[in-house]
This record gives structure tokens, sequence and C-alpha cells, in this order.
């Protein structure tokens, strides 16, 4: 696991945007895994600015985002698919049918979450997939205790991660108690992985990354088995972990 340090947020988002812009412009048909969250909107931001100003096009791109919550529909606010079209995909020239996130609202969830995986592997699989990560180490929403094997998959969410979350909601009991997420099976075997972290408020998780062993009851140390795995953390992020091989 390579670790970068960023400045500030800024400068996190900036690395990454570089790479994921390299990527795509090297490879014209490329398939992108993408997050949620506060932590990659700097990411997007740039994505999109580049796009503008650069012109780098998005139309050989397919994506697949980890996660979305169960019984939201696109168009619902606090959906991920509404989050990805505010912040990315409305602002480039990604073609529609190049884009997939889980349906939360479909009949049937075990029937969908097949249908994802096998969308997954008829795209050739993931080459680059962005992360952020939860405080209690969830990628995705693969909560702790989440089985390495496991594939696209319905979860509870734990509430520490609905509290996490429902700063976006008007209230606690508006948060959906479970969601749909690409599992850790599914994740570590992408190409190229670059986790995302900013802030103070997760620089014990990312302490815990860097120096703890690999544990199911912190699934994020899952990655550490992974060759192609690059964290790009700020200052803030990385303040607590203790002397970093830093690039
Ligand atoms: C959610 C998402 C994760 C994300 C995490 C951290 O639970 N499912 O994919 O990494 O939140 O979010 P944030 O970036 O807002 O800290």
């Amino acid at each position: 696991m390579k670790i970068i340090k960023a400045m500030n947020y800024e400068e996190m988002s900036q690395l990454a945007a570089d790479r994921v812009i390299d990527r795509v412009r090297s490879h014209p048909h490329f398939t992108l895994g993408l997050a949620t969250g506060a932590t990659p909107l700097g990411l997007y931001n740039k994505l999109v600015g580049d796009h503008q100003k650069n012109g780098t096009s998005y139309q050989g791109v397919v994506t697949f985002n980890l996660d979305e919550y169960i019984g939201l529909p696109p168009n619902h606010p606090n959906s991920y698919h509404y989050y990805m079209n505010q912040h990315l995909f409305d602002h480039i020239d990604i073609e529609e049918k190049n884009i997939h996130l889980p349906d939360g609202t479909a009949e049937n969830l075990v029937k969908e979450c097949i249908f994802y995986e096998k969308q997954i592997r008829q795209a050739g699989g993931i080459r680059l997939q962005i992360l952020g990560i939860g405080q209690n180490g969830h990628i995705g929403f693969n909560e702790p205790g989440t089985s390495p094997d496991s594939r696209t998959h319905v979860v509870r969410l734990t509430e520490s991660t609905r509290k996490a979350n429902s700063h976006y909601f008007k209230s606690m009991e508006e948060v959906p108690a479970c969601a749909i997420t690409m599992g850790l099976a599914t994740i570590i075997e992408s190409e190229e992985i670059i986790l995302l972290a900013s802030g103070e408020h997760k620089s014990s998780t990312i302490d815990k990354l860097i120096h703890g062993d690999v544990h199911h009851q912190f699934p994020a140390s899952l990655l550490k088995t992974h060759p192609n795995v690059t964290v790009i953390a700020d200052q803030a992020a990385l303040k607590m972990a203790r002397a970093p091989r830093v690039y």
C-alpha cells in the first residue's frame, strides 16, 4: 500500500483527479469504480473542471458505483444516483448507458445484486476503483465483520454509519436502514485502487489502516493484500499515523 501525503483537501483531490484523468486519457475504454460521501466531492469537481477546460472525454468510460441505499429512487435527493448526477455525470460527456449504480428500489434485491456483479464482469472488471473510508473502517457499505469473499450484497447499516450519514437527511429516522454494496471480493478484484481520506476525524482510522493487521473487523485492512493500492490522505487525516512511509 502506497501512502501519499497531501497538504490539504485541495491537494488530495487534485492528486486523485490527475490520476483518474491520466488513466481515462490513455485508455479511452476505461472502467471506473466510483464512491460517494463528502470525501470525493473535490475530486469530482476537479474532473468536471478538467472536462470543461481541457475536454477530457468520458464517452468511452463505463462507471460502477460502490453502493446505493435501499428504498431511495434515483431522483431522491439523498440517493447516491442523485449525488452522482449532481456532482459528476450531469457535467461530463458520459453516456447514460455506461453509468451503473445498484438499484435500491429493485423488487428482487438478491437478483439485483447478482445482476450488478454480472454487469461488472461483462465490462471486463473495474480498472480503477475510488474509495472513501468510514470511521469504523468500512469501504463501500461493507461494515466490520463482512466476509472478504463477499460479492455485491444487501447490508443492514450499523447505527454509527447511519449516524455519520444522517446530516444529509432531515432526521435520523429518514436514513435508510439498508443498502446494496459491492462486496469486498468485488472491490479487491479491481486492478487499481485509490483510497481518499481527509480530516482529523479520519486520523485514527487511517492510523489503524496503515499500522494495523488485516482483520475482518476492519474491512479496509483487506486492501493491504492488494498489489496496487494508493492511499491519498491529507495531513489532518495522517496526523495520528506514526511515521508512515510517505511519497
Ligand atoms: C458512506 C459511503 C462510503 C464512504 C463513507 C465515508 O458510508 N457508503 O463509500 O466512503 O460514507 O464518507 P465520507 O467521505 O463522507 O466521510
